[in-house]
């Protein structure tokens, strides 16, 4: 009998420890945590719009960002501040050049002066990184993929992509390149030869673009990769609501259509996935085949075998993160930026009647190839570039991101 009161007293103990733990753990995240932060920030002169409660400025964000764009806009500007990110613009009229807003529980510092941004990025590059919220909403959609990686973390796996991103690499991909945009260049031609005066050219560009990343990331796997990309921008789409839906603590975990829906999305990608890759090395260890591949997949596939042997624990999710991450960085921004292209060419036929005879004349009739990039100065200095090299300098000179 007084074993079992013992165990009982003992477990009560635990149980009343751990409740609060739990509870204080709560408490601190959402409450003293943001509380404590704004206090210091505010001694130091730094306000900002007042949160509310767990949402912190979530729905002023919200409206300000509906309000701007309620309307299309009526003329062409690049000056799309305003536009987008007009919460920006009127807190930092209203408390000046360095201002703090919460997303939720996290807080937000904004600081306009170039001078402080360089110092932050220099000095203080160990301490940047993704938050958790950014991470918690991008878990299912790219999960620890290199863009959301923190730390250590983040320089294993940049060492694990860096081969795929090299200049020789890069430059195997232009047939692929070119194929994907002649048939795109076709079905824009069959559009106007069937008598569509009007086309929506950003769909265009974000099917030549899917199709672009689809091929150099999965060639030879291509109609598995078509089937995850479309998956893909399905999950992207409803993972584009996560920040609505991670509101309430603990929300993620409730069994709604919306969770159940991202749940079964991403099981069925990392299943497409993980056939994809369990086949290539299949193919290896059999002696069917002496490489992965050479896109982007068999690249990272092959790196993390190399650093196995070296003695790094990479594991198969991550590998299938980086493609997901892959996709995503990759695919939305290149067919904005194309489509942003294309709209300035067609408001100011001068540029366009210079860019074309400048693509006439170093091409001579013949098919775009790599060769001829170098010789392109209009296209390549005046327009805007295509390179990725941008993220990725920007990184390297930062040394690296800290905390995990
Ligand atoms: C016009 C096209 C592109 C633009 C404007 C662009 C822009 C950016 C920016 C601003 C970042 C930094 C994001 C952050 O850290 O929060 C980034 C990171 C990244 N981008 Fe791009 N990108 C483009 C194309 C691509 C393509 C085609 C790929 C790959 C297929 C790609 C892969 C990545 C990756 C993997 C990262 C994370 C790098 C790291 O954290 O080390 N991007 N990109």
């Amino acid at each position: 009998m007084a074993t079992i009161v013992l165990v009982l007293t003992a477990l009560l103990v635990i149980f009343l420890i751990s409740f609060f733990k739990i509870a204080y753990d709560t408490i601190s995240c959402y409450f003293l945590t943001p509380r404590r932060i704004k206090k210091i920030m505010e001694k130091q002169g730094v306000r900002g719009p007042k949160p509310r409660p767990l949402i912190g400025n979530i729905l002023d964000v919200a409206d300000f960002v509906s309000q701007s764009t309620a309307k299309d806009m009526d003329h062409i500007t690049h000056d799309t501040v305003n536009r987008l990110l007009p919460h920006y613009v009127a807190w930092s009229k209203q408390y000046g050049k360095r201002f703090i807003y919460w997303n939720g529980v996290e807080p937000r510092l904004c600081i306009t002066e170039t001078e402080l941004i360089k110092e932050l990025l220099i000095k203080y590059s160990s301490k940047a990184g993704k938050s958790w919220l950014q991470r918690e909403g991008t878990k299912h959609f790219i999960g620890r993929g290199l863009l959301m990686a923190n730390g250590s973390d983040w320089h294993h796996q940049r060492h694990i992509a860096a081969p795929a991103f090299m200049g020789e690499r890069l430059k195997s991909y232009a047939g692929l390149m070119v194929e994907c945009t002649k048939k795109m260049l076709q079905s824009l031609q069959n559009a106007v030869e069937s008598g569509q005066t009007e086309v929506e050219i950003g769909e265009y560009m974000t099917r030549v673009s899917a199709d672009i990343i689809s091929r150099t990331e999965f060639n030879s796997s291509y109609e598995k990769g078509k089937q995850i990309f479309h998956l893909l921008t399905e999950l992207q789409s409803l993972c584009h609501q996560a920040t609505r839906h991670l509101c309430l603590p603990g929300s993620r975990f409730y069994p709604s259509n919306y969770n159940r829906q991202i749940k079964s999305k991403k099981m069925e990608v990392d299943r497409l996935l993980l056939e994809i890759i369990q086949s290539r090395k299949d193919c290896v260890e059999i002696g069917r085949s002496s490489s992965y591949g050479n896109d982007l997949l068999g690249i990272l596939v092959s790196e993390m075998e190399k650093k196995r042997s070296d003695g790094f624990n990479t594991n198969l999710q991550l590998i299938m993160d980086e493609c997901k991450t892959f996709f995503f960085a990759g695919h939305e921004t290149t067919a904005l930026l194309l489509t942003w292209t294309v709209m300035l060419l067609a408001s100011n036929p001068s540029w366009q009647e210079k860019v074309r005879a400048e693509v006439n004349e170093v091409c001579n009739g013949e098919t775009p190839s790599i060769d001829h990039l170098s010789k392109f100065n209009l296209v390549s200095d005046d327009l805007p570039s295509f390179s990725i090299s941008i993220p990725f300098s920007l990184k390297i000179q930062n040394s690296g991101r800290g905390g995990k």
